[in-house]
């Protein structure tokens, strides 16, 4: 008897750019695995670069611009986080923009949400530090995540162009590999946790 699914792909994806810089590695990371993502995925950037610091002042009555960020996170069935290192962690834009989302208390938009994590560093051990960090704040968000493959990417020049083409084989199969991983987990999560 075939397996129906709670929840049918295609599964919408928030995809959250750990970097503002307008020359950004990931960025050109993110824009190369929207271009290879298998046809059950749709990808959409949620944008964290307009979010103000977060104050947990701002709890009984979020600013428009953090509800819009929340309603967006909702919306996703899944999200992928592609992120810098910054001084062997994560950069404090993303770690502010997770923290609006898990807030106000009991109002967790990271909690069930499948989540995978990958970063472009020009060093070699390409933003391991940081992944590992965001995985501990992810984990404690309550996102399942998935746990393999890693995916920590040396950026040499070349490697992406600025639309998003990967000219090295090997890692455009790496990159798909990991697409097709998410995409098993995201439906494996979705499945036994409907939203
Ligand atoms: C860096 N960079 C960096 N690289 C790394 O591998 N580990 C690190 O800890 C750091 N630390 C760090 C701190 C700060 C403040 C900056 C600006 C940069 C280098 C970083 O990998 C490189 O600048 C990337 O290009 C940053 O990614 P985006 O912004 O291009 O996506």
């Amino acid at each position: 008897m075939p397996i129906t699914y709670e929840h049918e792909p295609p599964y919408s994806v928030g995809v959250l750019i750990g970097s503002l810089s307008t020359e950004s590695i990931n960025r050109r990371l993110a824009t190369a695995l929207m271009r290879l993502a298998p046809d059950q995925f749709q990808f959409t950037e949620i944008e964290i670069g307009q979010l103000p610091l977060y104050n947990r002042d701002f709890d009984v009555d979020y600013p428009p611009v953090a509800r819009d960020f929340k309603r967006a996170l909702a919306d996703v069935d899944a999200l992928l986080f592609v992120t810098p290192e910054y001084n062997r962690s994560l950069p404090g834009a993303l770690k502010n923009a997770i923290d609006w989302a898990s807030r106000p208390f009991g109002d967790n938009a990271l909690s069930r949400k499948p989540s995978a994590v990958i970063g472009a560093s020009s060093g070699a051990i390409g933003t391991a530090v940081a992944q590992q960090q965001l995985r501990s704040i992810l984990s404690f968000c309550d996102a399942p995540q998935m746990n393999a493959p890693e995916a920590y990417i040396q950026m040499k020049p070349g490697l992406i162009t600025d639309e998003g083409d990967v000219t090295v084989e090997s890692t455009r199969e790496f990159l798909e590999t990991y697409l097709a991983r998410f995409l098993e987990f995201t439906t494996r999560v979705l499945t036994v946790l409907p939203r």
